[in-house]
């Protein structure tokens, strides 16, 4: 499963949430963010989010994304499956759509077929996109004392594509579902629940709350 939603929209901390009740329900389960997870997507997400001052063209973003994506795959995400284990990923292929289809105007079906490619046509159970406005994200990653990376430097409107993208690909797509992300932490952590229950209630029916 995966977490999805434009900067600020709670990902992380819904994820975490969503392994703490993993873990009280006895589920085994792999944590991971994306670009990041490997080493080198760990340094590919240091040159491509981390350095506000690189020019970087869209297509050269969507490869360094892409070719994060694979080691992520083969070193992590079916590691892990393999093991039996559920992986809940903070970011996934739905971000390149929505990132460097929607944002950045790159050709949605190019991007779709080079994703396949390097995801090894690796595809999660279910996207949960975590539905903010813009500059709520935004308000949430400034009352946090965080500094704009690359992509959120590139303005507002690159963001409410991101955003639209990622509405307009829940309404066409069979595994992506919107999650309301206002309100506390738990209430939206709440609404992850009922939609994780409905969706994958073989998952889940040993949850008992
Ligand atoms: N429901 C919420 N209400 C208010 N603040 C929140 C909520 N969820 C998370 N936050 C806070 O907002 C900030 C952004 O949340 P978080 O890091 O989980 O978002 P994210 O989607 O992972 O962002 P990024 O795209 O930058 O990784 C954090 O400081 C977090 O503590
Ligand atoms: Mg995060």
């Amino acid at each position: 499963m995966v977490l999805e939603g434009v900067e600020g929209a709670g990902k992380s901390t819904q994820a975490r949430m969503l392994g703490d009740w993993l873990e009280a329900c006895g589920i085994p389960f792999t944590l991971t963010r994306e670009p990041g997870g490997t080493e080198v997507g760990e340094a590919i997400r240091n040159v491509v989010q981390d350095r506000p001052e690189l020019t970087i063209p869209p297509e050269t973003e969507l490869l360094l994304y892409l070719a994060a994506r694979t080691a992520f795959v083969k070193e992590v995400a079916l590691p892990v499956l393999e093991r039996g284990e559920v992986l809940i990923a903070d970011r996934f292929s739905l971000s390149t759509y929505a990132y460097q289809g929607y944002g950045r105007g790159l050709d949605l079906d190019q991007v779709r077929r080079m994703d396949r490619f390097a995801a090894g046509g690796l595809a999660p159970d279910i996207y949960l996109v975590l539905d903010l406005p813009v500059e709520e994200g935004r308000a949430r990653q400034k009352a946090a004392g965080k500094r704009e990376d690359r992509l959120e430097s590139s303005g507002e409107g690159f963001l409410e594509a991101v955003g639209k993208g990622y509405r307009e690909l829940a309404r066409t797509e069979e595994n992506i579902r919107l999650v309301d992300a206002r309100g506390t932490p738990l209430e939206v952590h709440t609404r992850v629940r009922e939609v994780l229950r409905r969706e994958l209630p073989e998952t889940f029916v040993i949850c008992k709350d």
